[in-house]
């Protein structure tokens, strides 16, 4: 997650963040040091340890971080209160993701974007039927990770109106490397 072209995608999205900002799944808080103009940052983040890392990175990074640990399947945000919701690496991991999109949804405001980089499901047929194979192996051994979620289309079945995203194998395992970035709106994208 720290990797060159991990970074790389960071860079990518991070910087578009606007207004009041939610990370789901923070982890360690990687992403601090590419945010633009963002001093304030919301998160929830279920394992403790993850959590305690990510408040010292804040600190290093001069964000205030307010941060819950809890998931994203139960937002305790009320409606219509993020501009964005930042998802980098956490769909893969969330048990019952399209609970989380839906709170995802509920707390955005209706002109607000979730800004997403995530590896997903392969287009190659070989390497699609590697991530299920690898699937058993990499939930238990890396927190749950499902390698072949179908990152847009499960954006657009949860209700996301307008999807804007780029997908590509980055350097790395073709298992773990397809990726898809970008951005999803409730309403019509406004810029
Ligand atoms: C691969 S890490 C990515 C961390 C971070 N977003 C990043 O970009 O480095 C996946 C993260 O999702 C978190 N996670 C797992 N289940 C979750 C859930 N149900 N709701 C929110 N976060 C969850 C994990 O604790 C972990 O921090």
């Amino acid at each position: 997650m720290q990797s060159k072209p991990f970074t790389k995608q960071r860079m990518k999205i991070i910087p578009m963040a606007r207004g009041r900002v939610l990370e789901i799944g923070i982890g360690s808080g990687l992403n601090f040091k590419y945010y633009n103009n963002i001093s304030e940052v919301f998160a929830v983040e279920p394992d403790g340890i993850l959590l305690e890392k990510a408040k010292v990175r804040a600190q290093q990074n001069n964000i205030s971080l307010n941060i819950q640990q809890i998931s994203a399947e139960q937002l305790p945000f009320e409606d219509d209160f993020f501009d964005t919701v930042i998802s980098t690496y956490t769909m893969c991991s969330i048990a019952n993701l399209s609970l989380a999109l839906n709170e995802i949804k509920r707390v955005l405001k209706k002109e607000g974007k979730l800004i997403f980089s995530e590896h997903g499901k392969a287009p190659d047929v070989n390497i699609y039927n590697w991530q299920k194979r690898l699937n058993p192996i990499q939930k238990r051994i890396a927190g749950g990770c499902q390698l072949d979620v179908n990152i847009p289309v499960v954006i657009k079945d949860s209700g996301f109106e307008t999807l804007s995203f780029d997908s590509m194998y980055i350097p790395g395992p073709k298992f773990l490397s397809y990726h898809y970035w970008g951005t999803a709106t409730i309403g019509q994208e406004n810029g």
